[in-house]
């Protein structure tokens, strides 16, 4: 049997190097943010051509306010310029724009700009763009495990009914597929606290190229090699 011409349905991409590309030129971290930003558009605009309904990229870690209060606060103005700048584009390329990650602690008028941006684009039936930000694994499983047991408690859910279909309708991707394809670049090889439970059968592409410098080319030649892996799912080929 061929595989040769499967494509991933769902990439996640852990964008990862923007300091680095920017240090090595000898420029401020956030130099390499803004350059990073714009290489999002022409990976969410290759996702069609290459088959890819749903592309969810990691932009802000739970982790991530651990940095420098100019470096967060550089970003948090990055995110919002980006929204107000690309509604627009994304709207008209038909992309369906949502976010998962803990909104609570984000300003308000960049939870507006997001809340705008997901109302705007919710009748798109392009590509499904998932932007994750203030987004953690471990913090999005207690987080539903906080919800289904309110449900528990409420009288809604009976404990001996929850199967492994239940807990993820309580996850903040209850509408996505899990990602088949899990990309990281900057050479880095770990997950980073990203899509922990969704990512269970996923497969893995750490490649060395930083953010900045990854191409739609690249995009390409990396969903080509999917297409080469034979997945298993535990169980034995034929
Ligand atoms: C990824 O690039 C973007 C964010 C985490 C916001 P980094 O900022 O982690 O870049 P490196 O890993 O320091 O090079
Ligand atoms: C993961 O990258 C988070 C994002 C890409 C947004 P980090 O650079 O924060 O991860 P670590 O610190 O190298 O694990
Ligand atoms: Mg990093």
């Amino acid at each position: 049997m061929s595989h040769a011409k499967s494509h991933p349905h769902h990439v996640a991409i852990i964008m990862d190097g923007n300091g680095r590309w920017a240090q090595m030129r000898g420029r401020p971290r956030l130099f390499g943010h803004t350059a990073g930003a714009r290489r999002v558009k022409d990976i969410v605009r290759a996702c069609p051509d290459l088959g890819v309904k749903y592309l969810t990229i990691f932009a802000f870690s739970t982790e991530n306010w651990k940095r420098t209060q100019t470096e967060v606060a550089g970003l948090m103005r990055l995110f919002k310029r980006y929204i107000r700048r690309e509604a627009k584009a994304l709207f008209e390329e038909n992309v369906r724009v949502r976010f998962i990650g803990d909104r609570v602690r984000l300003e308000p008028s960049l939870v507006e700009l997001m809340d705008g941006l997901e109302l705007m684009t919710a009748g798109n039936t392009g590509t499904n763009l998932t932007i994750a930000l203030n987004y953690g694994g471990r913090d999005e499983v207690t987080r539903a495990a906080r919800r289904l047991a309110h449900d528990v408690a409420m009288g809604k859910l009976d404990p001996r009914a929850i199967t492994d279909d239940t807990f993820p309708r309580y996850l903040d991707t209850y509408v996505l597929p899990d990602p088949d394809l899990v990309i990281r670049t900057s050479g880095e090889a770990r997950i980073s606290n990203f899509l922990l439970w969704q990512s269970a059968y996923a497969e893995y592409e750490f490649i060395d190229t930083l953010w900045p410098d990854f191409t739609e080319a690249e995009f390409a030649k990396v969903i080509g090699r999917f297409g080469q892996r034979e997945r298993r799912f535990g169980a034995v080929t034929a």
